[in-house]
């Protein structure tokens, strides 16, 4: 029942959002700009995770490395602080710590709004929309229209294309759009392209339904329909969003596996969004894996539609999340802008027990935003220690301790807003209570909807480390292996934190590192 009505609910919100033209909604240049002083500085604003300078965003969109450039373009609605028609907003980077606002990319047109996609160099210039010189970004997308949705006839996702020859500051729409029409599937949707390598062709990815699609072309325009995966596989309490596919090596191995990302609403493990992997095997036809369990990239309520960088530097598989859910996106109290990015994190593969896993943690570039570190060598918790900050809510907090052991950790402040954390091995629980973190009451389903998670409790020494912003909790423990990521809105910073454990545990090397605001870098 509650899984139908949060599908008919994002439905509404899809139907009724649109405002009209899009050519309307076009916002002067000189307006998008973001160096007014009084921005990025409102209540809730994150200092280090992205955020947009105002109004409405949700998934990150495109993310692709060129010319030492990353882009970080995402589904925007520059007119109101809610879902409505989409836009593909941008801002860039050169290290992914420090983000500098562009213009918003892409507009919605006549074949409807500008839903989430991907982007690519395209090196040997196969569209031809660029030349061997200058090889174009191209974009791929899902146009949304919100005509064809009333006339209810399921074919108003669409899949358009757009190219860039000025490392994306400008776009122009392939005039050959739609490159894939819609034969009457409602939810048709994210296309992901990738360069296989090998098969010498591009390989596209995207979700109808509940299952994915794979596709091939030569030139980016015209694509063949290949193979289909997922309808018996994985977590269906939802719409499948959002897909991605790559390889990774597994640590400690020799072997190569492909991972296949897929986004699920609602139908996450604490009701609402979230992301499922797959571990498998692909020959640039077909994805098969035998892997019987759901899997979860994040064990969080907010970290949603994540997907990684094409053509990135380096061998690192570079992923950025949308720290948010769909339960009560929509609601959170900022007043000028809505939701923000998760810290751009390292994606690798691991094994345990003969089975494939994947962890994710920040990219180390991140520890650059780090100043006034405080260190205690060991911390015996026979009894509950307290440790007082001036802000907690712009810190990066790590320590050693034995997975085997319990421990609590309470964030609070002079208003009684608390937040906890806890590792339960007893039970194998791992629990963060958001109820009294704050504003809780936009949407009863913030508060309560976070449930246990599960870990396993061995008896060795690992990181436990805990990125705090403004209005988010990344917890990664063993070095991502756990990924827990929450949003809250305190009425004020948490200035204290109490250390409990039932048996006693020490911590070892507890550093307590304060972060910089990204906002400030360029001043
Ligand atoms: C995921 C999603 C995508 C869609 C976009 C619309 O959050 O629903 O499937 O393309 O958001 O904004």
């Amino acid at each position: 029942m509650r899984l139908i009505f949060m599908t008919l609910c994002f439905g509404f919100v899809l139907l009724s959002s649109c405002k009209g033209e899009s050519d309307k909604t076009r916002i002067p240049e000189e307006q998008q700009q973001t160096e007014q002083t009084d921005l990025y500085t409102e209540k809730f604003r994150p200092q280090f995770h992205f955020s947009p300078p105002e109004k409405w965003m949700n998934d990150p969109n495109g993310l692709v490395y060129h010319d030492g450039i990353y882009h970080l373009f995402y589904q925007y609605y520059p007119e109101d602080i809610v879902w409505g028609p989409m836009h593909w907003g941008h801002a860039v980077s050169e290290d992914l710590v420090s983000w500098k606002n562009k213009p918003i990319a892409l507009y919605p047109d006549k074949f409807g709004y500008i839903f989430s996609g991907s982007a690519v160099v395209d090196k040997t210039n196969s569209s031809g929309f660029g030349t061997l010189e200058n090889p174009p970004l191209v974009a791929m997308f899902t146009y949304h229209s919100d005509e064809r949705v009333k006339l209810g006839t399921n074919d108003h996702q669409t899949q358009g294309i757009a190219y860039s020859l000025d490392n994306g500051d400008t776009w122009t729409k392939y005039e050959g759009n739609p490159v894939i029409g819609n034969e009457g599937m409602m939810d048709f949707r994210d296309p992901k392209v990738f360069w296989h390598n090998g098969l010498e062709k591009w390989v596209l990815i995207l979700v109808a339904g509940d299952y994915a699609l794979f596709y091939h072309s030569d030139n980016l325009k015209d694509w063949e329909l290949k193979s289909e995966f997922g309808k018996n596989r994985g977590a269906h309490g939802g719409v499948w969003e959002c897909p991605d596919l790559f390889k990774l090596p597994v640590e400690n191995g020799e072997t190569e596996k492909w991972v296949l990302l897929i986004s699920i609403n609602p139908g996450g493990p604490h009701g609402g969004s979230a992301t499922q992997y797959f571990v498998g095997d692909f020959d640039g036809t077909t994805f098969t894996t035998d892997q019987k369990d759901i899997k979860w990239l994040d064990l969080g309520a907010d970290n949603y539609a994540g997907i990684t960088f094409n053509n990135a530097p380096t061998d690192d598989r570079l992923f950025i999340g949308w720290m948010s859910n769909w339960l009560y996106a929509q609601k959170v109290p900022t007043k000028t802008w809505r939701s923000a990015m998760t810290l751009p994190r390292t994606l690798k593969l691991f094994t345990d027990n003969n089975d494939y896993y994947l962890k994710n943690y920040p990219i180390e570039a991140f520890d650059d935003q780090h100043y006034n570190s405080k260190t205690m060598a060991a911390i015996n918790l026979e009894a509950p220690v307290t440790i007082e900050n001036s802000n907690f809510n712009a810190s990066d907090i790590r320590f050693m301790m034995n997975l085997s052991e319990h421990l609590r950790l309470e964030f609070s402040n002079a208003n009684n807003d608390t937040l906890v954390f806890q590792l339960s091995p007893k039970t194998s629980e791992i629990i963060v209570n958001r109820e009294q973190s704050g504003q809780v009451d936009f949407e009863p389903n913030f508060a309560n909807n976070i449930q246990p998670q599960f870990y396993q409790p061995q008896n060795r020494m690992v990181e436990v480390r805990l990125i705090m912003d403004a209005a988010s909790l990344e917890i990664f423990i063993d070095k991502g292996k756990y990924a827990i990521t929450n949003t809250m809105f305190p009425s004020e910073p948490y200035t204290s934190l109490t250390i409990e454990s039932e048996d006693g545990n020490t911590l070892e090397n507890l550093t307590i590192t304060d972060v910089k605001s990204i906002w400030n870098n360029e001043k």
